[in-house]
Parts: C-alpha cells; sequence; structure tokens
C-alpha cells in the first residue's frame, strides 16, 4: 500500500541554468597539473582529507584517491568524514553531503568548492510544509532520505541513503510501523514494491534521475542483447523495471566489478561513468538514454551542481579556509539523532549481526 501526496507548497525555483553557469572552465594541460600539485601539498598543511562522491568531475576523484581520500556513496562519505581524523574535510559533492559531515563533526572543518552547489529534490522539500505534513499525521514513522537538508534531517526519524534503504525500510515495517516517506517519490515507489510497507510519500524527484526513457532503454537493450543494465533507483519506475542490478553509487560500482559480462548500459549520473571505466578496463559502459533536454548535456543525465565542484575551487577552499559548510548549532543534535541511527543499523548490518534489533516495535519507543 503507497500513496503519493502532491503536498501544497510554494516550490522554490529549480533553476538549473545557475548552476551551469557556474560550472568552471576546463583547466589546460598544465593548469591541472598545477593545481592537482598545490592540493596535495595543501591536503597536507592543512591536515585536509578529500571526501568526493561518484558524480564530481573525475580530477576530483582522481585526487581524492591520489591522496588517501575517497570516493563513494553518500552513505560511505558520511562514514569516512566522520571517522577519519583529519581536521578539514573537502567535500566534493552537493550541499546536503557537506551538511552531513558538518552534523556528524561539528568540531571539525568541512570545506565546499561551491556551497550553492544543492540538489532537486533538497530544493523541493522545504522545512515548513515538510513539518506540517509530518503534523498531519502524528502515527507515522518518518523516514527521509539523505538529500535534504539538516532542518527536514532533524524532523525525522530515521534517515536513509539509496544503499540502506530497504534494509531500513524492512526492519521498520517488520516491527510494524507505517512510514512518512519523504522526498523521492521513485526512490520511495521502489521500497514500496520491494518491502510492501504502509508508505505515505513526499511528491519529490531527482531532475537528473527522473529523464531517464524506459522505451528507448528497451531499444538500446535490443542493440546490446548481452548488455547488463544497471539503475539508480531515483530512476521511474519503468526503467527500475529493466535493469539488472538496483542500487546506490556503490552498489553500482559493485555490480559492475562482479557481473561476468563485458557490456553495461547504466542509468545514473555520467559522473559515474568515469569510476567504472577506472575499476574494469576492458568492459564496455554505455549511458542510458534520457530526454536529453538538459542545458549543456544534451544527450546525457548529468547533474548541473554535482558538475560545480571543480580543482581550482578545491584549491580555492583550501588555500584560504572559504566554503565552509555551517549548520545551526541548534539543529546539530536533532539532525545527527536518525543520522546515528542509520549508521548503526548500517554497521550492524554489514558485521552480520542482528540490525533490525536495532528498531523499535511501534508503541514501544
Ligand atoms: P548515492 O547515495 O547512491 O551516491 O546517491 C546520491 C545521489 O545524490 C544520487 O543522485
Ligand atoms: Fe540531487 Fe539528483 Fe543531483 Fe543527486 S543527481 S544530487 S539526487 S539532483
Amino acid at each position: 500500500m503507497s500513496t503519493v501526496i502532491d503536498v501544497e507548497y510554494e516550490q522554490p525555483a529549480c533553476s538549473t541554468q545557475h548552476a551551469w553557469a557556474r560550472v568552471p572552465v576546463e583547466p589546460s594541460a598544465d593548469e591541472r597539473i598545477a593545481l592537482k600539485a598545490r592540493i596535495k601539498q595543501l591536503l597536507q598543511e592543512r591536515n585536509a582529507v578529500m571526501v568526493s562522491h561518484y558524480y564530481v568531475h573525475p580530477d576530483l576523484q582522481d585526487l581524492a584517491i591520489e591522496t588517501g581520500g575517497i570516493v563513494s556513496d553518500s552513505l560511505e562519505m558520511a562514514r569516512f568524514g566522520r571517522d577519519h581524523t583529519a581536521q578539514t574535510l573537502v567535500v566534493s559533492g552537493v550541499r546536503f553531503m557537506g551538511e552531513t559531515a558538518k552534523i556528524l563533526s561539528p568540531e571539525k572543518t568541512v570545506l565546499m568548492p561551491d556551497l550553492d552547489a544543492t540538489c532537486s529534490l533538497d530544493l523541493g522539500c522545504p522545512v515548513t510544509d515538510f513539518s506540517a505534513f509530518c503534523d498531519q499525521h502524528p502515527d507515522r514513522t518518518v523516514v527521509v532520505y539523505a538529500n535534504t537538508s539538516a532542518a527536514v534531517k532533524a524532523r525525522s526519524d530515521w534517515l536513509v541513503t539509496s544503499s540502506c534503504a530497504l534494509d531500513i525500510v524492512k526492519a521498520l515495517k517488520d516491527k510494524g510501523h507505517k512510514i512518512l516517506w519523504a522526498p523521492d517519490k521513485h526512490l520511495g515507489g521502489y521500497i514500496q514494491r520491494e518491502t510492501g510497507a504502509d508508505m505515505l510519500m513526499w511528491n519529490g524527484a531527482c531532475i537528473v534521475h527522473d529523464e531517464f526513457k524506459a522505451l528507448e532503454l528497451e531499444q538500446l537493450k535490443k542493440e546490446h542483447p548481452n548488455a547488463k543494465v544497471l539503475v539508480h533507483p531515483e530512476s521511474p519506475a519503468d526503467v527500475v523495471a529493466l535493469a539488472d542490478a538496483v542500487g546506490s553509487t556503490s552498489a553500482i560500482s559493485k555490480a559492475a566489478r562482479e557481473m561476468d559480462v563485458q557490456t553495461f548500459i547504466v542509468a545514473t549520473d555520467k559522473g559515474m561513468l568515469h569510476a567504472l571505466r577506472q575499476q574494469n578496463p576492458g568492459k564496455v559502459f554505455i549511458e542510458a538514454p534520457t530526454a536529453g533536454n538538459s542545458a549543456t548535456c544534451k544527450s546525457c543525465a548529468h547533474c548541473p551542481w554535482m558538475a560545480m565542484n571543480g580543482l581550482a575551487g578545491v584549491a580555492h577552499v583550501l588555500e584560504f579556509g572559504a566554503n565552509a559548510v555551517h549548520v545551526d548549532p541548534s539543529l546539530i543534535p536533532r539532525a545527527r539523532l536518525p543520522i546515528d541511527r542509520m549508521l548503526a543499523f548500517t554497521s550492524a548490518h554489514k558485521a552480520g549481526q542482528n540490525a533490525g534489533a536495532l528498531v523499535p516495535h511501534i508503541g514501544a519507543a
């Protein structure tokens, strides 16, 4: 049973033009070498480490790996930032990733190449309207996707990312919880279909994954009959239905490594293709078809806010300590609670312990 609720709220402008206009110019080969060398030096001098998402520019992925940082999905970015001993985290991704790092480590400095790098899911879930929605359904456990503001996190009971949402919602359902889910209706729909949980859903979507097209994907599959299809669950249901593997960016990376085929069709942001090709020399990765209406990326899926991250930005923030992420200190303890629950659940799950024991029976909390 699931219902998508089209809550009336003042939708903030979700213009991507501003983001595309801020995408840094590609450095020349010489500039790239100089910037990389400078960043390596600054990382050491500032006791800093790079935490990069799979969708950012290949340079920022390569540099993170070369310097002992991480390239990963949003769950592992959070865990890595929390556990690393560096005093400064340079988060290349979008704002919710920097905010999560700051909430988990308020004593650390968290820097981002561009603090205006946001996310359509975050923009589409303003806290005032979301809180009112929660207030109307006090009998439901509030499960919120990581792609949200600190204030929305502070209104939730559980945080999830695409890599753990299935396990957490299943554990909640098994303990009798009815779910209020926000903001991504496609990820929520996927979780609902897989778990059968009772979910009331906010009507949000990722503007990048929402563009994948099932009819065209079916056609592409016919052209590559031996290819396996890897899909991020922020994609529409008819695209997910064509997948051989569905999961977070790290799950997509794992599936590509482990599946014994040569060709993959990938329905996620094109930034992911870099890591997939690096990790799997000899395998072929084809971008899944989209509506092709993005401003600078006519035939591919690319997040404009992820594209705002560049080498020059990283060098600049390290040099000057600029673009430090700020989270309202009064929000931090409450926003941290659902994140800690998620991290404890996933650690127990990974260690083969009974993670479900961390979820109280309904009425027991
Ligand atoms: P992952 O947690 O799978 O990396 O997803 C984050 C995201 O923003 C995908 O669009
Ligand atoms: Fe948000 Fe979509 Fe960009 Fe991910 S790809 S950060 S969900 S807009």
